[in-house]
């Protein structure tokens, strides 16, 4: 069986004192203590933290860890990975626990991301506390998707549908290339391909349970007064309403509400990625752009 979601997203980055306020006040996920003392961890739900962030002299993406069915699953997908020619590492029970879950496997995808692929997310039963949303859309959809910069984009697609099962949901022709988004999952896409000097996690997205929560993101990203990337808008493919702001490292952030859910339709080519808005706004003098 192929990936099932995203299941979390571990960062280095430049300083960890800037994303606390970014994720805990404007995104709203629930900080916690986690086994990394130097770390911040983020709930969304009752999974271990899909966010980690680390500050780290060497800022980027540490990796990006989508979820399997369980040991045997893992197992065909690594046999799948290496058969491919691509080395894998074993996580050990340290890193197991660092990241709680029961196994995992990490190696670099054709652009050189690291990917890790886990199974037996060790669940917490206390309650998630967000006090300023309702909730993330997660569960058999995930954290939500991300878009990778890709050196080779072509490779890289073969490898994620072609080795790790990811459906092609559509593409987007480029200047430099084409831009592809797979699936996994109920969500038109999990994964998002871009053509450009990588590797490094172009952007990520979050989806709220009401529209309201994410009409109240975008007023948070006014009174917190968080650099916007993109107005308001709907895309052509996902069809979700959602906006952007700058992380504190230049990521692409998007909040967005209503996906609409893939229903195995062939693949198709958009010409622009959005219906109406997504206006795009530059970084702020001082501030970093997106990571190329
Ligand atoms: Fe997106």
């Amino acid at each position: 069986m192929p990936v099932l979601s995203l299941g979390y997203l571990r960062l280095n980055v430049e300083s960890a004192e800037r994303w606390n306020p970014f994720v805990r006040d404007f995104i709203g996920m629930m900080p916690v203590d986690g086994p990394l003392p130097d770390s911040l961890h983020y709930r969304m739900d009752h999974y271990p933290p899909r966010l980690v962030v680390t500050e780290s002299a060497v800022p980027g993406l540490d990796a990006v860890g989508f979820e399997v069915l369980n040991r045997s699953d893992l197992k065909d997908l690594v046999s799948r990975v290496e058969s491919a020619g691509i080395e894998t590492r074993a996580g050990t029970a340290e890193e197991c626990a660092l990241r709680q879950v029961t196994g995992f496997a990490a190696f670099d995808d054709p652009s050189g991301n690291r990917v890790e692929l886990f199974y037996g997310p060790v669940l917490s039963h206390r309650r998630v506390e967000l006090p300023h949303l309702s909730g993330f859309v997660t569960g058999d959809q995930g954290m939500g998707h991300v878009i990778l910069n890709c050196v080779d984009t072509e490779a890289t697609y073969e490898f994620y549908v072609g080795v790790l099962g990811f459906a092609e949901r559509n593409s987007l022709a480029l200047p430099g290339g084409t831009s592809y988004f797979l699936g996994c999952n109920a969500r038109q896409h999990t994964l998002g391909l871009n053509p450009a000097a990588g590797p490094a996690l172009l952007h990520f997205m979050v989806e709220t349970v009401d529209l309201d929560d994410m009409g109240k993101a975008l007023d948070r990203a006014h009174d917190l007064e968080v650099p916007m990337m993109q107005s308001l808008g709907k895309h052509t493919n996902d069809r979700m309403l959602s906006f952007y702001t700058y992380s504190p490292d230049g990521h692409a952030t998007e909040i967005g509400c209503g996906e609409r859910i893939e229903d195995a339709a062939p693949t198709y080519r958009i010409t622009e990625g959005a219906v109406w808005g997504h206006r795009y706004t530059p970084p702020p003098a001082g501030a970093k752009g997106l990571p190329q």
